[in-house]
């Protein structure tokens, strides 16, 4: 469909790896359906904002965002929030900024197209009309909020994915979980999986483009459930997520595959011996573990204790190539005492991981750790938090120092003019920069040589192997 002049968006997100490929679906929809995307909130007419809702911080980035944007409100725009704010504060969104006309949650998506219609045509399905609005209100307001009991994920033949070399596939969406203090089960809804068919079908049309690398994404992308068969319309043979991963891996022309949330509770061996078994599979694996204290952790209804936690690590630990650990923690549960803190610290020490995403706990609507008093003063989480992350930093510049003087081929992602060096990504995820003559500058999307000659806490500098 040929783009209206008149019919523009501007699309912000916020969030996590999920949001930004739900934006890519979003955005590859809009343009079918004839939208042109902006840079701009000036130059667009329609206005979105995809939207995170993990911590306090990141749900009010949200409302900070719509209140500066407020005055174009008189200029006719509309404005849309989609994603978790919108689907955990639902019609509540119109109360703090009335002049929003669309409030949709992930699993509605695939309504978008409709909803556009009635946003434009101004005209609400039967049931839905409003009373008369004051001026300063959205003159029509459009929902999408009630479609988290579907047994599919979003999937659109128009994602339009950002990078030509490397894209996300989502290949379960939602999360059944319930840790104690995470609304991504509120605003994500139940576990549903794609079937492996569709899966592969879009990594071999990805390869098709030319994209080298798949990253797999889920909320937890380990407790994936191959839905083949289950239903009318779901054929194929069932996979295993490590079966999956591995026929990914195979497929034609992909060179890396990386799977991003795993979660420690339904980490299998089978995972470590897919990655064995499968070079293009990235010798890399975030696994959240959030507390080193067993008691914490059963606080935080995580379902595993520390000890099985470092039983995963071991599996990976004893791997072929040397597995790359990331994890995330949380800091300042309600009731995380000094020893529970200790604990932490000592899991650190005892797993190396070279990289850790660092929390202060923060309450959330809806979830259980709600009820708990929120006993740790604002103070005292971010001296633990600077704890965490200097204990953290220390273990780093000793792990990437011995990168130092070995080879890696690097995928290339683009160019720093201002320091003259390359910018490359190891399949361990690691960030190593390097240098290359002028005649033998690479392509970016390429997969090239470099030798690690100077390391960082957080990455590594390098020269390309001619
Ligand atoms: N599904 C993934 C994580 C998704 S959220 C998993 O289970 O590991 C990303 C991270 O945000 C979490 O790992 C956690 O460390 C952090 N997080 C989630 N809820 C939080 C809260 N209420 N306060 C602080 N950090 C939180
Ligand atoms: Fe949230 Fe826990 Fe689900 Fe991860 S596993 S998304 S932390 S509820
Ligand atoms: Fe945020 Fe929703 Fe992702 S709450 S972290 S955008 S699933």
């Amino acid at each position: 469909m040929s783009a209206d002049p008149h019919k523009t968006f501007y699309l912000e997100t916020f969030g996590c790896q999920m949001n930004v490929h739900d934006s890519e679906k979003v955005i590859g929809t809009l343009l079918h359906e004839g939208y042109r995307q902006v840079q701009t909130v000036e130059e667009a007419g329609l206005v979105l904002y995809n939207t995170c809702s993990i911590r306090d911080k990141t749900e009010q980035k949200v409302f900070n965002r719509l209140n500066d944007y407020k005055k174009y409100q008189k200029q006719g725009k509309k404005f849309g929030v989609l994603g978790c704010v919108a689907q955990q504060e639902g019609e509540k969104i119109f109360e703090r900024a009335p002049y929003v006309s669309l409030v949709c949650g992930s699993a509605s998506y695939r309504n978008l197209p409709q909803m556009l219609i009635q946003l434009e045509t101004g005209k609400l399905e039967a049931g839905k009309s409003e009373a008369p609005k004051p001026e300063a209100r959205s003159p029509i307001r459009v929902t999408g909020l009630d479609d988290r009991e579907t047994e599919d994920c979003f999937e659109t033949e128009f994602t339009a994915r950002s990078n030509p070399h490397r894209g996300y596939i989502t290949i379960i969406e939602g999360c059944d979980k319930f840790c104690s203090y995470c609304v991504v089960p509120f605003t994500r809804g139940k576990e549903r999986s794609r079937t492996s068919e569709s899966v592969l079908a879009e990594a071999r049309q990805m390869a098709d483009l030319g994209y080298t690398e798949i990253q797999l994404l889920g909320q937890n992308v380990n407790s994936y459930k191959d839905p083949a068969g289950d239903r009318p319309g779901k054929s194929g043979d069932k996979k295993t997520f490590a079966e999956l991963l591995a026929a990914v891996g195979e497929v034609p022309g992909i060179r890396r595959v990386r799977f991003t949330t795993s979660h420690p509770r339904d980490f299998g061996r089978d995972i470590v011996e897919a990655i064995d078994a499968v070079p293009t599979l990235c010798d890399h694996v975030h696994l959240p573990v959030q507390s080193g204290s067993d008691r914490v952790l059963n606080a935080m209804q995580r379902l595993y204790s520390r000890e099985q936690y470092l039983e995963r690590i071991a599996w990976m630990k004893s791997a072929k190539r040397e597995i790359s650990i990331t994890s995330d923690i949380i800091v300042g549960f309600p009731g995380e005492t000094e020893e529970d803190f200790a604990e932490t610290l000592s899991l650190l020490e005892e797993v190396g991981y070279d990289a850790v995403f660092s929390f202060k706990y923060s309450p959330r609507p809806n979830t259980p750790s709600l009820a708990l008093e929120d006993a740790i003063p604002d103070q005292e989480k971010a001296r633990r938090l600077e704890i965490l992350m200097a204990r953290q930093r220390e273990i780093q510049i000793t792990r990437y120092k011995k990168y130092i003087g070995t080879i890696s081929e690097v995928m290339v992602e683009g160019r720093n003019e201002a320091r003259a060096q390359w910018i490359g990504r190891t399949s361990q995820n690691k960030t190593l920069n390097f240098t290359a003559p002028e005649q033998a500058a690479p392509k970016v999307g390429t997969y090239v040589p470099v030798r690690a000659t100077v390391s960082f806490p957080n990455s590594l500098l390098g020269e390309l192997v001619l």
